[in-house]
């Protein structure tokens, strides 16, 4: 036996990394506040997978797919045997331990895109911000759940896998996978250590981080590309994805008195019958010719809350009976429940003074998304 290099330097920084990433990402993904350091985490999960695919192809001996290239079948019966309290000592990645790496390397993949999709829909955010609806954005992130699960299970395989293999062949395998160095035969190559390569993995990761939470969390709002770490009351960022439709002529007439309400934040019999009464609209009169009438009629049916896919739309529209016909968002049950929590004194403030002050507090009112992360009370 030779003590000798197994884990080469960007393999074992690779390793630390994804641990550190998975197991933050996993303790931050509670609360909207923290989704920053959440994504930050994710989007770094993918960046390294993208590395260690790379770098199974490209990297030291025992870093390659080609060193740990066993089929399931194996995996499964090298399981048996360590349970039976046999099995031989690989140097590598043993049968078992490689089919668990490949799970972890699919699964990172997996839970990372669907959480890409899942901000990309559900908060209108991120990398593929606006390139799908609210609705699927729900449907990626019940599959960014699961795959997270089975992320989380997989990753307490491993570690009773290291803890019952250590034990079995006596020998510290965490420790190895920080130092590198393992005992092998004679007759097994050593790894080159690729410092540099690691070294340059370092640098790119630092200057990501230092990029994400010194820079773009502190630009303007509008310019914003992930989540400000900040408190209940601070706005995280405004909407950036796919804007609503919109319309100018129904801007300048609704926009005069009062902020112009998206027409998706109600159903379009509520707008029909507001426009048939138009002349007693809440105690004044709209006054607009039958030509205009028609054209904002129009565009107010047409993108309405039962046509638009926005969170606001969907949920405003699911909480009105099919039998009535609100004129007020402010009297529909979903809005009801959101705000009910507020409390008197804020909605005194002097910035909000009126519940129709939308944009107060919804900094992404006037484009009518009404997004978690645009939020705060103006106190
Ligand atoms: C002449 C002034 C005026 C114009 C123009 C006007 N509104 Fe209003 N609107 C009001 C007033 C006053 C209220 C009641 C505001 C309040 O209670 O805070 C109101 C309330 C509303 C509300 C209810 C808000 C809520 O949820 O409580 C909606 C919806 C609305 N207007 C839509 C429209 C639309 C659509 C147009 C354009 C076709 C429009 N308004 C044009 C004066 C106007
Ligand atoms: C005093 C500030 C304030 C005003 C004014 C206000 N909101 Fe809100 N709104 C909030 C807060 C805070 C929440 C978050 C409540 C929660 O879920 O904790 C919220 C939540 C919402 C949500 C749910 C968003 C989501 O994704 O969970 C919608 C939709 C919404 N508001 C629409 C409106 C509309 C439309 C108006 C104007 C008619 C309005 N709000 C006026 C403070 C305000």
């Amino acid at each position: 036996m030779k003590r000798i290099l197994i884990w080469d330097v960007p393999t074992r920084l690779f390793h630390w990394l994804l641990a550190i990433s998975f197991a933050v990402a996993w303790l931050t993904s509670a609360k909207d506040q923290w989704l920053s350091v959440h994504t930050f985490f994710g989007y770094l999960m993918l960046g390294l997978i993208g590395f260690r695919l790379t770098w199974g192809v490209a990297g030291g001996h025992y870093a390659r797919f080609t060193s740990f290239l066993y089929s399931p079948m194996t995996g499964l019966a090298y399981l048996r045997q360590i349970l039976s309290g046999g099995g031989a000592r690989y140097v590598g990645h043993n049968p078992a331990g490689s089919q668990a790496a490949y799970l972890l390397l699919a699964l990172g993949l997996v839970v990372g895109v669907t959480g890409l999709f899942t901000q990309g829909g559900e908060e209108q955010h991120g990398a593929v911000a606006g390139m799908v609806s609210f609705t699927l954005g729900r449907m990626f992130k019940e599959a960014h759940e699961i795959t997270a699960i089975l992320m989380l299970l997989m990753v307490f395989g491993h570690l009773a896998g290291v803890a019952i293999e250590s034990w079995l062949h006596k020998e510290n395998l965490p420790l190895s996978m920080v130092t590198g160095m393992k005992d092998a035969p004679e007759d097994a190559p050593a790894s080159k250590p690729y410092r540099l390569t690691g070294a340059l993995m370092l640098v790119v990761v630092s200057a990501f981080g230092g990029w994400w939470f010194f820079y773009a969390l502190h630009q303007p709002i509008e310019a914003r590309l992930g989540y400000q770490v900040g408190g209940k009351d601070v706005p995280h960022v405004a909407f950036v994805g796919a804007k609503l439709p919109d319309n100018a002529q129904w801007r300048e007439e609704c926009g005069s008195c009062h902020m112009v309400f998206h027409p998706s934040l109600l159903p379009a019999r509520s707008w029909q019958k507001m426009m048939a009464e138009q002349d007693k609209h809440f105690g004044t009169d709209l006054a607009l010719d039958a030509a205009a009438s028609k054209v904002l009629l129009a565009f107010m049916v047409n993108n309405a809350a039962e046509k638009s896919a926005t969170e606001a739309a969907l949920k405003i529209n699911g909480s009105i009976k099919p039998d009535a016909f609100p004129l007020r968002i402010t009297e529909t049950q979903y809005w009801a429940d959101k705000h009910r929590d507020i409390a008197e004194s804020d909605w005194r403030l002097a910035r909000v003074k009126s519940k129709t002050n939308c944009a107060a507090c919804h900094l992404d009112a006037e484009a009518g998304t009404f997004e978690d992360a645009a939020m705060h009370i103006p106190r």
